[in-house]
């Protein structure tokens, strides 16, 4: 029954049943297809063929190019071969054709024509390879203001810590469209990699290291993201979305981070209670309470985010009562233990979660 409810409320679950029969689909050349079904499910489109930063912009290019180069090779080759076939077939007068061996020209042809085409895709790749390496030149006009984020792989969820402003949150992240971003991702554990497909390519997540992935977001929306480096049982459900609004929906949005979390009353209240009293405390954070854990992610302002538990459930009061209910039955393997809260606690843990806007 509660895997009913859960599945009818989160996408995330059957995206995961179809996400793990994704990679025999591409191996038989389906790659398409699977994009195309896991893209169903999701409410924005996720694949790098639509970049929305100038990032994921240089890799479409580089794709079109590389794209059109060896689609011109498969035409010359195919058509060679057709010929070759129709023109030199046996079948004719059951005789063998001229027997040829050695052709200077054609061996010479066939060798430097590869090498120029090889050598004009190195230039283009590596020409973008520098392109998205480097924080791009601030938009005309326009002061340097490169927002940094710390991006933080966990076993299984993201943190994102926003170092100039005070702020930590998990699971999403805010970030100004058409303002030059760095995100400096490293992990806390194993080696997770980052990849928003429409935003950039995918940069690796390494513990004690810090990869940097600059871009500039060009168009606002929400845009979903994964993990894509094997790192452990729920590596399928370490999801994340990058919400890039306006500069302004930006700026609002900090300064309800930056303050104090919401103050509670009634079964929220009582919800407080049981939090700061109990075993989450250990692992959470909430800002100005006893709660200062940092094993799991920082709950100051959860119920001002839409997703939780690794980007794989909605935030609403059920699924958040699901959740803490049993955690390993919706993550087997997570690192949030059954606490085997009693239903009364459930409802008023729910209800001071909610409450934290
Ligand atoms: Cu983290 Cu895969």
């Amino acid at each position: 029954m509660r895997h009913n409810s859960l599945s009818r409320s989160v996408c995330g679950a059957t995206k995961l049943r179809r996400a793990r029969i994704g990679p025999r689909l591409a191996s038989a050349g389906l790659g398409m297809l699977a994009a195309l079904a896991l893209a169903g499910c999701a409410p924005n489109t996720t694949t790098p063929l639509m970049p929305a930063s100038t990032n994921s912009k240089a890799i479409y290019d580089l794709f079109l190019v590389v794209y059109a180069i060896a689609a011109l090779v498969f035409v010359v080759v195919a058509a060679a071969l057709v010929y070759a076939a129709v023109r030199y077939s046996r079948s004719k007068d059951n005789a063998l054709p001229p027997q040829i061996e050695g052709n200077v020209r054609l061996e010479i042809a066939w060798t430097v024509i590869p090498a120029v085409v090889l050598v004009a895709v190195f230039v283009f790749s590596l020409q973008t390879l520098f392109a998205i390496t480097r924080t791009p030149p601030a938009a005309a006009g326009q002061p340097d203001s490169t927002l940094h984020v710390r991006v933080i792989g966990h076993r299984w969820w993201w943190e994102f810590v926003y170092p100039g402003l005070n702020i930590t949150t998990a699971n999403e992240v805010h970030v100004p469209a058409g303002v030059d971003l760095e995100l400096d991702v490293e992990s806390v554990d194993v080696v997770h990699s980052f990849w928003v497909p429409q935003l950039a390519g995918q940069k690796d997540a390494t513990p004690g290291h810090v990869n940097v992935l600059p871009l500039r977001i060009t168009q606002t929306g929400v845009y979903q993201g994964e993990c894509v480096e094997y790192c452990g049982t729920e590596h399928a459900l370490m999801r994340l979305q990058v919400i890039a609004e306006t500069p302004d929906q930006f700026q609002t949005w900090v300064q309800n981070q930056q303050a104090g979390p919401a103050a509670v009353t009634g079964a929220a209240a009582q919800g407080e209670q049981v939090f700061l009293k109990g075993a989450c405390i250990g692992c959470h954070t909430v800002n100005g309470t006893a709660a200062k854990g940092l094993t799991g992610p920082n709950l100051t302002h959860f119920a001002s985010r839409q997703v939780f538990g690794g980007a794989v459930l909605a935030n609403t009061p059920e699924n958040v009562a699901i959740w803490l209910a049993d955690p390993q039955s919706v993550k087997p393997g997570n690192l949030m233990p059954n606490l085997h809260l009693p239903p009364d606690q459930i409802s008023a843990l729910t209800a001071y979660l909610e409450a934290l806007k």
